[in-house]
């Protein structure tokens, strides 16, 4: 049943939030960005703290605890299913590095600033959109207070450009699950049968905004508890890149780059006449307004940081160089097209890519190597975050994991097997070369457990 309550603030908690692992806010991921945007990784090789603010059930703060035995995870939320589901596993795990606590917002930003460490990173995914801006207040006190210098944020929530169209919907499902008296599923049923009654009967909201239809279509095919989660929440509002960046700047943080690699890029993510024109954008916070309008972004993934002030470009260099991928198996037909957001696809050229894949099959490869072959070091950016991006290939921070990084990695891979074996779903692994959790199949997850 759906709880209403005002210590939610509009909240919708009707559905528990899926067991998820995203690799988008790991440390190493977070470290690749900062480089590839030319900016100093934060050292991974010494102990550290990572957080994650609305954690839900932790999957990515328990990965990110058994691929780092050296770092201290945390994970707030107020939903205590979630911080239970998250003790567990982290008890089965045997990832004595967690701490899991059933805490809102407002407890975070009101508590004395002893109680907790200051971080290296604080991660909030799939939380900034959907919570009143009173709970916003409350993260950037965390924030503020919290995070070390040269720290990393990660904020993902949903753009303004790409959802706009559907402003009018949200409030239409809001208002159905104030009245309705239903569960989730009888709201969202009441709900789609609304609006698909709307567009049957040629309501002019949806013949004159195509795209407000066109991302209809893309929800109704997702699972129903996503849709309940994406538009149920009283105060879900899309954000202009602007508008989040200002806020960020009041706990003394800046932009620094995305997390989504290929964003970073603006050939890979806009129409390639729009390219020019941002080149021309003198305004970093306008570029990123352009840069939604351009791709229809829905989703951004933000990185801020307290201290934006770049390393020496030799520094700068040598942290890209030290980068080395690691070939993840993918076939390689030798067609190399990338599809991007609000682009057709493009074609990557061949000589370029098909050598590199090449290599890349033989072994290891670091940036530095790569380096020689091309020099251009835009150039070089591009092609780490293609790469990466297109699953081709993945850092190897770890190239000789420890004793205890392979015992937590072989603990968590056992957790998991166990979870499914009691009916769970989750089809991962982890992989401590790599320092993140990758996709498994039944056979690799089996041989990953035992
Ligand atoms: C969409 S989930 C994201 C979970 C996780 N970050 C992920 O992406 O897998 C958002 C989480 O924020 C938590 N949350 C929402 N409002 C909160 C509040 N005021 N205090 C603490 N947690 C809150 C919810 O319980 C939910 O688990």
């Amino acid at each position: 049943m759906e709880q209403r309550d005002a210590a939610q603030d509009g909240y919708y908690s009707g559905v528990t939030y899926p067991m998820e692992f995203h690799r988008q806010y790991t440390p190493v991921w977070l470290n690749l960005a900062a480089v590839i945007n030319g900016h100093r990784p934060c050292p991974l090789d010494r102990p550290f703290r990572w957080c994650d603010i609305g954690c839900g059930q932790g999957f990515t703060a328990l990965g990110v605890a058994a691929l780092h035995p050296n770092a201290e995870v945390f994970g707030f939320d107020f939903y205590p299913s979630h911080i239970e589901n998250a003790r567990r596993f982290a008890a089965d795990a045997g990832l004595a590095n967690t701490s899991f606590a059933d805490v809102s917002f407002e407890t975070l930003a009101n508590a004395p600033a002893t109680t907790w460490p200051k971080m290296d990173f604080i991660t909030l995914h799939g939380v900034w959109s959907w919570v009143s801006a009173t709970q916003r207040k409350h993260i950037l006190t965390f924030i503020a207070r919290h995070l070390a210098p040269g720290g990393m944020v990660y904020n993902g929530y949903n753009a303004l450009a790409g959802w706009a169209a559907l402003l009018p919907v949200q409030k239409l499902l809001r208002h159905v699950r104030a009245t309705h008296p239903g569960n989730t599923s009888a709201i969202i049923a009441a709900g789609n049968a609304l609006l698909h009654g709307l567009i049957r009967n040629g309501a002019a909201f949806f013949t004159e905004n195509p795209m407000a239809a066109l991302r209809l279509e893309f929800l109704g095919r997702q699972d129903p508890d996503y849709f309940a989660h994406e538009l149920l929440h009283e105060h879900w509002t899309p954000f202009s890149p602007d508008e989040v960046a200002a806020d960020f700047a009041t706990a003394q943080c800046g932009y620094i780059g995305s997390a989504t690699l290929l964003e970073n890029f603006d050939v890979f993510s806009v129409p390639p006449p729009m390219v020019a024109m941002l080149a021309a954008t003198q305004d970093p916070a306008q570029k990123e307004i352009l840069r939604d309008f351009g791709a229809a972004r829905m989703f951004r993934r933000d990185i801020f940081r307290r201290g934006t002030e770049k390393p020496l470009p030799g520094d700068a260099l040598a942290a890209l160089d030290a980068i080395t991928l690691t070939d993840l198996g993918l076939p390689d037909d030798g067609s190399y097209n990338i599809k991007t957001w609000g682009s057709e696809g493009l074609a990557l050229r061949a000589d370029i890519y098909g050598p590199i894949r090449q290599g890349l099959r033989a072994g290891p490869l670091a940036l530095g190597e790569l380096r020689e072959l091309f020099p251009d070091v835009a150039m070089l950016r591009e092609i780490a975050a293609v790469l990466i991006a297109t699953s081709a290939a993945f850092p190897t921070p770890f190239p000789q994991p420890s004793a205890l990084q392979l015992e937590r990695a072989r603990g968590f891979n056992q957790a998991v097997a166990r979870h499914n074996l009691a009916g769970g779903h989750a089809h991962l692994r982890a992989a401590p070369r790599l320092g993140t959790i990758l996709p498994a199949n039944i056979a690799e997850q089996a041989a990953a457990a035992t």
